[in-house]
């Protein structure tokens, strides 16, 4: 594909990711995250060729102007958009498929313990929210959406979303995921949540028959579905599609 197919390919990807871009000469002169792709593949070129310095030198232009910081070393596929530009770094050894989108913020970067392969994986079709970070050499799924916000240690499987610190599964192949075991939680205070589960557990038995037989989370998941249902009906606006 010649350079000029490729950026023309680009920028009809913004026109249909991105419901605020009017015209392509206003997404040529105004998207700086399209500006750093482009910088990124000639810097990516040199790197290869083995002009390390320069390639380093050319990505930190390029990250002045864009607030973009990628690393030459990076492989990215065909279409990253990434949305407003500021704040996203990714680095040496991060790969990153066809059809990605990121916004401001973004870090796939190392968790600063390996050597080696230590950025993440991200295959085509992902959607990552603002000043989430993806770190270490895990592996995001095709088409899986990371939550505003979140910290992904682990890899996500294909087809999910996964939000909060760290980050959990609450979407995996359009169903709602409810974590109903403490032990899924894997965050600093799961131990204090197993503990309490199992004193519950204990309370309930000695209650004997007055313990309450509803499956967890079943009130709550019932509150939750009729909430949806009445910002359905007035028409709330949905986060994450093209703000
Ligand atoms: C992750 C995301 C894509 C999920 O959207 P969705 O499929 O519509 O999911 P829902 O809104 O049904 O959320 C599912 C659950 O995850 C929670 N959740 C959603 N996004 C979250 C986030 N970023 N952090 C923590 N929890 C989040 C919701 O509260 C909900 O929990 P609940 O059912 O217990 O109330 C979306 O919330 C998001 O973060 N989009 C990024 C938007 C963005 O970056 N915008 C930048 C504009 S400049």
């Amino acid at each position: 594909m010649s350079l000029f197919a490729r950026i023309r390919d680009d920028m009809n990807s913004v026109m249909e990711r991105d419901p605020a871009a009017r015209s392509r000469l206003e997404i040529f002169l105004c998207y700086p995250g399209l500006w750093a792709v482009w910088i990124h593949r000639v810097s990516h070129q040199l790197w290869r060729r083995r002009w390390r310095l320069t390639a380093r030198l050319l990505s930190q232009i390029g990250r002045f102007f864009t607030g973009v910081d990628i690393h030459p070393g990076a492989l990215i596929g065909r279409r990253l958009f990434i949305d407003h530009a500021t704040g996203v770094v990714i680095g040496e050894t991060a790969i990153v498929g066809s059809d990605v989108t990121m916004y401001q913020g973004v870090t796939l970067g190392g968790t600063g313990k390996g050597h080696g392969k230590r950025h993440p994986t991200v295959c085509d079709g992902v959607f990552i929210g603002n000043n989430a970070n993806v770190l270490g050499n895990v592996t995001v799924g095709e088409n899986s959406r990371v939550g505003a916000g979140s910290v992904v240690l682990a890899d996500v499987p294909p087809n999910s979303t996964v939000v909060g610190v760290p980050a959990h599964i609450v979407y995996r192949n359009g169903e709602r995921v409810l974590i109903t075991d403490p032990h899924d939680v894997k965050d600093p205070l799961s131990d204090a949540l197993i503990a309490l589960s199992g004193r519950v557990e204990e309370l309930e038995k000695q209650l004997g028959g007055e313990a309450r037989s509803m499956e967890p989370f079943t009130v709550e998941e019932a509150e939750r579905a009729a909430y949806r249902e009445e910002l359905e009906r007035r028409q709330y606006v949905s986060m994450g599609e093209g703000i």
